[in-house]
């Protein structure tokens, strides 16, 4: 949205369409837009908009062609114009309704798009509005839960301008409206009635207004501005409102992190916020004046080319490789070692006040969901051996099923690198309510996690955008295994265990630079398992975890179906499927398991198992039964143990990436996928 400034419409175009691709990670089934259309004069000779939608189904550049050909048959008048323009746009990932372009956003309130609506989230009570709105005369188009929106504020609005209130604002439609929604959402609203306006707010999901100025001389390098100012001045600008820091950042750094319950109206290149309480509003008695919001913006801290693929064809491959450097930065300014005591020390600023809380618990409850799972179960055993507190393990939608028990004298950890998954966010609601002391480990600062936790520790891992984790996974366990050292940094008999690992923290980067040269070995590989149905990844200890996750990764992105399996229960059922036709991955390096794990290699070789094992450098006499010629032999440096599971995913992440390249799938968006997602 843009202030005084002449510009045409393929700029604001361009600009969505820009937008809408940083988002796609998050959803990429289908796609929508809404700009006004080309002005024309009314009898009073003023300039008349009316918003125009296109939806289409598939990715952005669908979208984009569909546009375009409107353009061409001049159904789209791209004619500059000097005033404000607003538009909006959606990438979807179905929830409701399959994909096509009815069920795309905008959704609208039927026609005339008197108002239209683009969301992200669930609206769980929609099918009671639906019915009421039904029996008031509106006919339903699409599948979705979000089409309810833009009807009831049409609804809402009718009601308003027939009860003769001519100047109810955009924003009381809008705080109407939020009154009977149920469920999580972030909104935008665009309307006819109130051209070049916007209204966005949330509950629930994540939303972010970003302020360009577009005058040099205004507030230039200043990291914080009042949004007073933005309001009330009326230099030229470009506001920008989004589900995501990576859609905003090639514009600007300067944000607000919206919260719950506010709503934002963008109006004539201003900005106000209002806060919205639950009282009577238009339908019930007359709404109270919702009070107006004051806040200073903040400054991202995330450079544009985090969110380009530099020199790689692919995010997840760009990911992979960079684990050493997000592995550095993961660590900096944490780890001490030296200085006037030559102790080696870890520092973890946002848990300094509570970590006498943590070791005093009665138990460390892990929560999340996916990869950040699998990171906190690798994590496990050195918390537990380093803090002799038990540990126990909890996927975040099982633990709501089930209301399992969480006490107060329970801390509970939150891992998650969006730090926006629904479950874990529900996960987090019910310990908050049960009185634990709530842990955030995200990869998001700002993100609903790390906002809602008592404490926590940021993963500043870097943007991560292809679909499956890795280089939030690696360091994830890293930040879990700094907590272990923490909360045991009181024991005396523990201090040469943990002045190893910090000194095997220091030399990880380096490790995981050496195990990154595997990569051409994997392809290979990868070619030999181009075309099997399946594949089963025993581990067990430390690296239980890595087959989960080893199995994860090359089950999202390449589709071929893949089990991650505990080694000690193999002789309990997995057996039964072992010939010589299927591939079974074993981790086999060293470690107190290792012995147990040869015993394992033992038993599937003598049933002909197809044997690959990752094990420790110069160990594959050692793992392979009569020689190597009986299975294939992954080698990888040999650290720590408790960090050897940020060593030994790297071989399958970049197995996982090459499998689906050759096997022709697209690798940063996995069929029927989301990076983040933010409903149950
Ligand atoms: C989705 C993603 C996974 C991710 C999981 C948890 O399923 O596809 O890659 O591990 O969510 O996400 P979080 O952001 O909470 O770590």
């Amino acid at each position: 949205l843009n202030y005084n400034v002449k510009r045409d419409r393929r700029f604001i175009l361009e600009i969505l369409f820009n937008g809408l691709r940083r988002l796609e990670y998050r959803g990429y089934d289908s796609a929508g837009i809404s700009i006004d259309s080309s002005s024309s004069s009314d009898p009073n000779g003023q300039l008349s908009f009316s918003p125009l939608v296109f939806r289409q189904e598939g990715n952005i550049d669908s979208l984009v062609k569909s546009v375009y050909k409107d353009v061409a048959s001049i159904k789209l008048n791209l004619e500059e114009l000097f005033c404000v323009h607003a538009g909006i746009a959606h990438t979807r990932w179905a929830t409701h309704g399959e994909p096509s372009p009815k069920n795309s956003h905008p959704q609208t309130s039927g026609a005339g798009n008197e108002f239209l609506v683009v969301h992200n989230g669930v609206i769980t009570n929609y099918e009671v509005l639906k019915e009421t709105l039904t029996r008031h005369g509106f006919n339903f188009e699409s599948d979705t839960d979000t089409e309810v929106i833009p009807k009831l504020a049409k609804y809402v609005f009718d009601k308003a301008t027939e009860e003769g209130d001519q100047s109810v604002t955009f924003s009381l439609v809008v705080l109407e409206v939020m009154r009977h929604l149920e469920g999580a959402y972030a909104l935008i609203f665009k309307s006819h009635h109130y051209p070049n306006e916007l209204i966005a707010c949330k509950r629930g999901s994540p939303l972010l207004l970003g302020v360009k100025e577009l005058s040099e001389d205004l507030h230039s390098g200043a990291p914080f501005l009042d949004l007073k100012f933005i309001s009330e001045n009326r230099h030229p600008k470009e506001l920008f409102l989004s589900s995501d820091a990576s859609a905003i950042i090639e514009h600007t750094k300067k944000v607000l992190v919206i919260e719950d319950g506010e709503v934002v109206h963008l109006k004539d290149g201003g900005v106000s916020i209002l806060k919205f309480e639950n009282e009577k509003g238009i339908c019930g008695n007359a709404l109270s004046r919702p009070s107006s919001v004051q806040r200073a913006l903040s400054f991202l801290e995330m450079e544009v080319e985090q969110i380009n693929k530099g020199k790689y064809e692919h995010y997840m491959q760009k990911e992979i490789h960079e684990q050493p450097e997000s592995l550095t930065t993961t660590m900096r300014g944490r780890l001490k070692r030296g200085g006037s005591t030559k102790a080696k020390t870890v520092l973890l600023g946002g848990l300094k006040d509570h970590i006498k809380s943590i070791r005093r618990s009665r138990r460390i409850v892990f929560i999340g969901c996916g990869t950040s799972y699998n990171a906190a179960l690798a994590a496990r055993p050195i918390i537990e051996e380093l803090s002799g507190v038990p540990v126990t393990m909890e996927i975040a939608s099982d633990l709501v099923d089930r209301q399992g028990p969480i006490y107060r004298e329970d801390t509970a950890v939150f891992v998650s690198q969006s730090g926006e998954t629904a479950d874990t966010l529900l996960a987090l609601e019910y310990a908050l309510e049960n009185g634990a002391l709530c842990v955030g480990i995200t990869n998001t600062v700002g993100s609903a996690i790390a906002r809602n936790t008592h404490c926590g520790i940021h993963l500043n891992a870097g943007c991560e955008i292809g679909v499956a984790s890795t280089k939030a996974y690696t360091s994830q366990i890293v930040v879990m295994a700094m907590l272990a050292l923490a909360i045991g940094d009181d024991a005396i008999s523990s201090q040469a265990r943990r002045e190893a690992i910090i000194d095997g923290l220091f030399d990880l980067p380096n490790k995981v630079r050496e195990v990154l040269k595997l990569d051409q070995e994997m392809k290979e590989l990868a070619k030999l398992l181009i075309a099997e149905q399946s594949l089963l990844v025993f581990g067990r200890g430390y690296n239980f975890a890595t087959a989960l996750e080893g199995a994860l990764k090359v089950k999202e992105v390449s589709l071929m179906h893949s089990e991650g399996m505990l080694a000690g229960e193999m002789k309990h059922g997995p057996l039964a499927l072992v010939d010589e036709n299927l591939p079974i991955i074993v981790i086999a390096t060293r470690d107190a398991c290792f012995s147990k794990q040869q015993s394992v290699i033992q038993q599937l070789h003598a049933r002909k198992g197809r044997l690959i094992v990752v094990c420790s450098k110069g160990d594959a006499a050692a793992v392979c039964p009569g020689g190597s010629s009986s299975c294939r032999v992954i080698e990888v440096p040999q650290v720590e143990d408790c960090l050897q599971p940020v060593v030994n995913i790297i071989p399958l992440q970049l197995l996982a990436y090459h499998l689906t390249v050759l096997r022709g799938y697209n690798v940063d968006q996995p069929r029927n996928l989301a990076k983040s997602v933010t409903t149950q």
